[in-house]
């Protein structure tokens, strides 16, 4: 399925109802350039579980951020850390809760066995964004 967003504010939104298919312990990649869109989107999967999107920011210091509205939720961005480093913290994850990757792709494909979603978001022509959800049944 791929949705045309024209604004920051259709991102979240496209968030938002993509969260409803989700039941809370799923693991997501979202993938895409430095300043697409990943945490616009990331700020609407949180808002449809009454997670302030305000407090949804880039963990790209912390590594981790983790939320906690209806469900948890653990935003991770693997920018700035090695493969290994990456399996390891999300390891060490524990309780129930929706864990979503950016640069989630850094990770070795065994990984995706656990991903249910991969998600990706590009610029078209015109500086608008495509965001393309796959679910791994459709791959
Ligand atoms: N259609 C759009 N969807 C999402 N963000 C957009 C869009 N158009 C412009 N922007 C801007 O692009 C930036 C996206 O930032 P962010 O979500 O942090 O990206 P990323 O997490 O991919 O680095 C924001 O400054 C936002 O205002
Ligand atoms: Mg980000």
């Amino acid at each position: 399925m791929i949705i045309k967003s024209e604004a920051p504010e259709d991102t979240r939104k496209i968030g938002i109802n993509f969260a409803e298919s989700l039941k809370g312990d799923e693991i997501i990649i979202v993938s895409g350039e430095l300043g697409v869109g990943k945490t616009h989107l990331i700020k609407g999967i949180a808002e449809y579980f009454d997670i302030d999107s305000k407090e949804v920011n880039s963990p790209t210091f912390t590594i981790m951020n983790i939320y906690y509205g209806k469900i948890t939720i653990y935003h991770l961005d693997l920018y700035r850390v090695s493969e290994e480093e990456a399996e390891e913290i999300i390891s060490e994850i524990e309780g129930k809760g929706v864990i979503i990757l950016e640069w989630g792709e850094k990770l070795n494909p065994v990984y995706f066995d656990n991903v249910k979603y991969f998600i990706e978001i590009e610029y078209d022509k015109e500086l608008n964004r495509e965001i393309k959800i796959r679910g791994l049944t459709d791959v």
